[in-house]
Formats: C-alpha cells, sequence, structure tokens
C-alpha cells in the first residue's frame, strides 16, 4: 500500500482534449499525492484544474523531452490513437511511466480481427468471424451466411467502420466500400461477423499485465437523437452503473472474458496494462464480447470518475509501473454509492458539419451538475468559446437515476449556447429499468 504521508509528490501529464481527459483531470487534481498537473493539449476546461501544454502527442521525442524537463512521473494516455502509435513503449523505454497499453497490447482495440483470434484461441464468447484481406475471399464467405450480418474494416476508423448489413447486398456493398477504400488504411483488411442480438453493457477494468481490478459498468447512447434514433456519434450520454450487469454477470464477465483475456495476452509476451474496456452484449446464452478498447470510454469517464470515491493515482500508477514496485494485487477501490449521468452538449449540425467560435454563457451559475468541457477553449478575457462537434459533458449524481437525471439536465438548462444542443432522454432504459 502506498503511505501517502512519506510519498514523494507526483508530477502528471495527462495526453488528449475531451471530456474524458477533462475528467481525469479533474480527480488527478484531487489527489494529495499530486504536485503539479499538466495536460497536453488540453481544452478550455482541463486549464482550471491543470496547466494545459500545447505538445504534439504524435511527436513521441517531443512528449519524452517535455516529461525530462518537468520531471513527470506518470503520463495518462487519454486516446486509442497515441497508444497504437506505440508512445507508451516509447516513454517506457525512455524510463517515464506510462497508463496505457503499448503498440502489441493495444492491438486489442487497434485490430478487431487480431482481438477475435485471440478470442478464437482463449475460448473467449464472442460473434463468428471471418477475417479477410481481399474481397474475392470474403465474398465467398459472405455466401455461406445469412442476414443480418455485421461487416467491420480491422483497423481504426473513429468508431464509423461497422456496417450492419440488414440484407446479403449491403454486405456485399460493405465489403466493397472497406475495400475501396472508405476507411482508408483502417480497411486494408476486414471482419464479417454474425449479427448478435442483445443489450449492450460496457465493463471497465484495470489490469497491470497480471492483476485485474474491476472498476465499474456503464452504458452510453451512440445515436445523435433521442429515442435512440439517427446516426452514430462518439456518444451522446452515460450513465453508470448499469444495472442490466448485475454482478452474476460481472462475475462471468470476468471469468469468460476478461481473465482469458488477460492470460492469453501475458502468454503472448505482451502482458495488458491500462484500462481494458469492453463493450459486451448480454445475448439470451451470456454476455459475449462485441470489442475491446484499450481506453477510457468518453463519455463513460466522466460517469466513472464522478461516482470513484478513492484517490485514482495509487490505481493508474499501479497500471504503469515498470519495475513491478507497485501493483494492483492489494488495492481496492471505494465508489459512491450513486448513480451518475451525463449528458453531452454539442454543436448544433454534429455529427454532420457544425460552426465553431460560439460562445457559451452559464457555465458559473452550474451547481446541480460538474461541466466537463471537450470542445472548448478560452479566450485571454475568459470567455468560453465552442471548437469541436461534442462541446460540453453536464455530468451529476444522484442516489436515484432519474435524480441524477434531473440534476444533469438542471445543469444543461443553467448554460446559454443557442449554437448547441444535447438529446433530452438520456438514461431512458434505466429510468424505465428503475420505475418497474
Ligand atoms: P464496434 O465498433 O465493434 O463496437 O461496433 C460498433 C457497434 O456496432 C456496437 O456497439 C454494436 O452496437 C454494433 N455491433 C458491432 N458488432 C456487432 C455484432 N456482431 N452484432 C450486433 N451488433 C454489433
Ligand atoms: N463512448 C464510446 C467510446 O468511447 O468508444
Amino acid at each position: 500500500m502506498t503511505d501517502i504521508n512519506s510519498s514523494p509528490k507526483r508530477n502528471i501529464l495527462v495526453l488528449g482534449s475531451g471530456g474524458r481527459e477533462h475528467a481525469l483531470c479533474w480527480k488527478i487534481a484531487q489527489s494529495p499525492l499530486l504536485d503539479a498537473l499538466y495536460c497536453a493539449p488540453g481544452n478550455g476546461g482541463t486549464e482550471s484544474v491543470a496547466h494545459n501544454v500545447s505538445l504534439d502527442m504524435a511527436d513521441h521525442a517531443a512528449v519524452i523531452q517535455f516529461c525530462q524537463d518537468k520531471n513527470i512521473h506518470l503520463v495518462v494516455i487519454g486516446p486509442e490513437a497515441p497508444l497504437v502509435a506505440g508512445l507508451a513503449d516509447d516513454l517506457a523505454a525512455a524510463n517515464i511511466p506510462a497508463f496505457g497499453p503499448g503498440f502489441e497490447a493495444a492491438q486489442l482495440e487497434g485490430s478487431k480481427g487480431y482481438t477475435k483470434d485471440l478470442c478464437a484461441e482463449a475460448n473467449i464468447p464472442t460473434a463468428a468471424y471471418g477475417r479477410f484481406t481481399n474481397a474475392k475471399d470474403a465474398l465467398a464467405y459472405l455466401e455461406t451466411q445469412n442476414a443480418p450480418i455485421v461487416v467491420k474494416a480491422d483497423g481504426l476508423a473513429a468508431g464509423k467502420g461497422v456496417i450492419i448489413a440488414e440484407t446479403m447486398q449491403q454486405a456485399r456493398d460493405g465489403v466493397a466500400d472497406i475495400f475501396d477504400g472508405a476507411f482508408g488504411e483502417a480497411g486494408a483488411e476486414l471482419v464479417i461477423e454474425e449479427f448478435m442480438t442483445g443489450e449492450e453493457a460496457s465493463f471497465f477494468v484495470l489490469c497491470d499485465g497480471e492483476n485485474a481490478l474491476p472498476l465499474a459498468t456503464a452504458q452510453d447512447h451512440k445515436r445523435v437523437g433521442d429515442g435512440d434514433t439517427g446516426p452514430n456519434t462518439g456518444g451522446m450520454g452515460a450513465y453508470s452503473p448499469a444495472s442490466i450487469m448485475t454482478q452474476e454477470l460481472i462475475d462471468i464477465s470476468m471469468r469468460q472474458v476478461i481473465h482469458p483475456t488477460l492470460q492469453a495476452m501475458a502468454k503472448r509476451g505482451t502482458p495488458y496494462r491500462g484500462v481494458l474496456y469492453a463493450g459486451l452484449m448480454l445475448t439470451p446464452e451470456g454476455p459475449k464480447l462485441v470489442e475491446y478498447n484499450a481506453r477510457f470510454g468518453d463519455p463513460e469517464c466522466q460517469v466513472l470518475m464522478m461516482r470513484l470515491a478513492s484517490d485514482i493515482v495509487p490505481a493508474l500508477e499501479a497500471c504503469a509501473s515498470l519495475d513491478g514496485s507497485t501493483s494492483l494485487a492489494g488495492l481496492t477501490l471505494e465508489w459512491h454509492q450513486d448513480m451518475a449521468m451525463c449528458v453531452v452538449m454539442a454543436a448544433n449540425g454534429y455529427p454532420g458539419a457544425y460552426e465553431k467560435g460560439s460562445a457559451i454563457g452559464g457555465l458559473d451559475k452550474v451547481d446541480a451538475a460538474t461541466v466537463f468541457h471537450a470542445g472548448t477553449a478560452r479566450d485571454a478575457d475568459g470567455t468560453v468559446r465552442a471548437i469541436g462537434g461534442r462541446v460540453l459533458n453536464v455530468t451529476a449524481r444522484g442516489k436515484t437515476v432519474a435524480q441524477a437525471q434531473a440534476n444533469a439536465y438542471a445543469g444543461v438548462d443553467t448554460i446559454e449556447w443557442p449554437e448547441g444542443f444535447c438529446r433530452r432522454d438520456i438514461g431512458h432504459k434505466e429510468i424505465a429499468r428503475e420505475a418497474d
């Protein structure tokens, strides 16, 4: 266990610029172990809890130089791109601990085919699949299957490379689109999967390469419109915990999905360190893996950070240890018993084209909720402006889902931003379940 009183204070760098990174900074900033907190590049919200630094995450040498100059003890990598680019490996080579997997282990998110092969090898429940590098073989495989069926670009496609084909023609068109370059490099390979039915839930687990510490469950709302309609987005809202993930389903998921994954990764010589985000389909036959992400979800991270009562720094450090001097063994985390909900406010037009630059008012009047910033920047005079698609994450706790929702929307309604919108029904399924 870490003895806080005798521990030297840490300098920590968080990488990213979304609501996820603001929530991580907000939580880390509360740690008694913290000395200085930096966020690169950060946003208009992170600068109230951290020093924003203009640093290009893709320039690993520049990140390492900054860490050496500022004596950084821990780098927390928020998004997937730097993980898949091997930033954690380069930091480790420079003796700088990083939270987040190295290049090989990040393939759990970076390549859908990699994950499917691992599931097959470790007998992890997931959709039946085929993995293809050319259209001829993919089309021949489709001839042996029935619709609905799912066609996926193998690589990172910002959540857009998945085609749920209702007909075999849509599936064939999907194969052609992917190999014609609709998703660029991500579509050099594809996976064809059996369509699974059930409700989806997200499950977050911290991993130190050997030990796994379940964090929490959550559900998000991917569609842009009320009633889960319209195009997919990065996520318009989330809540935690997800009551549909009962303790029994959590135990089954740990036993059948998470532990076999970690064992298989360790056996391959690429132990998984960081947060493992399992997207699960709760099918009539039990939980099945839809996908892995190698990072926290956004906006799921915001609700997790609101519920976490313990200091997060020792847990992040345990996953980032370079010499095994700390681990997750014996570490426990306390959680607020409340529900937490996050409502995303986005620029009008998102996920299509939207305007940038509008001013946002009323932020300092919000008291029922905590507002995590995503696509915002602050003028020299303090004016907050929208500069992205997803802009604010209004996040609140409550004893019930209905209360958390009322608090979150009270926060939303205090914010003056005519150029933005949000869904008005975040948590609707959970509220219906609670009312039962
Ligand atoms: P992914 O990026 O793999 O998580 O896929 C994005 C979304 O597509 C998931 O959250 C599911 O809603 C849906 N999806 C992906 N794979 C399947 C599948 N095999 N069966 C049913 N739905 C799926
Ligand atoms: N909210 C979904 C994700 O972060 O992937």
